[in-house]
């Protein structure tokens, strides 16, 4: 059968705060897989989808912001879980908008379901979209709507 081989696409996925501490940390909310287990998941899944991810977990806001910097020319688009910057950073938030760079927001909980302080993010109106709720699924079908956005934007401009 024919394969079709497609132009590799090439993801920084950004972990914020506290997600290096996943699998301990309030399993009852963020579930029990900790942070190389869903990179793991997170590398599978791109492979099927012929594409690349590249994690950096970070506790630090400005190198979270530098690694958005640093994504301009690298990758084709950002897979970000902002934990608690999510609803403080508007440093994170002018990063990803003066990258330009299509980015998918994701949350292991549903914030909404969450205290009031979680449900504003500063993140949200310069993404793509956002997905909450779904634990490491999240992740999985941010990283599938993320890839397919940009395919089909891949195939507008040839
Ligand atoms: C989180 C939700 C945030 O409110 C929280 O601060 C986190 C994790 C999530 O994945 O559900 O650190 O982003």
């Amino acid at each position: 059968m024919l394969e079709l081989t497609l132009p590799p696409i090439s993801i920084l996925v950004l972990h914020g705060p506290n997600l290096n501490l996943l699998g301990q940390r309030e399993p009852g909310i963020y579930g029990s897989l900790t942070l190389p287990e869903i990179n793991r998941l997170l590398a599978a899944a791109a492979i099927k989808l012929q594409a690349k991810v590249i994690p950096v977990q970070s506790n630090h806001e400005g190198i979270l912001v530098d690694s958005i910097h640093e994504a301009l020319g690298q990758y084709q688009g950002i897979l970000i879980n902002a934990g608690a910057y999510t609803h403080t950073s508007v440093a994170l938030r002018d990063a990803i908008a003066a990258v330009n760079l299509p980015t998918v927001e994701v949350h292991l909980s549903n914030i909404y379901r969450r205290e009031d302080f979680r449900h504003h993010s500063f993140i949200a109106p310069v993404a793509i979209g956002q997905i909450s709720g779904f634990g490491v699924q999240s992740y999985l079908l941010g990283l599938q709507a993320l890839v397919d956005y940009l395919r089909k934007d891949e195939r507008a401009s040839t």
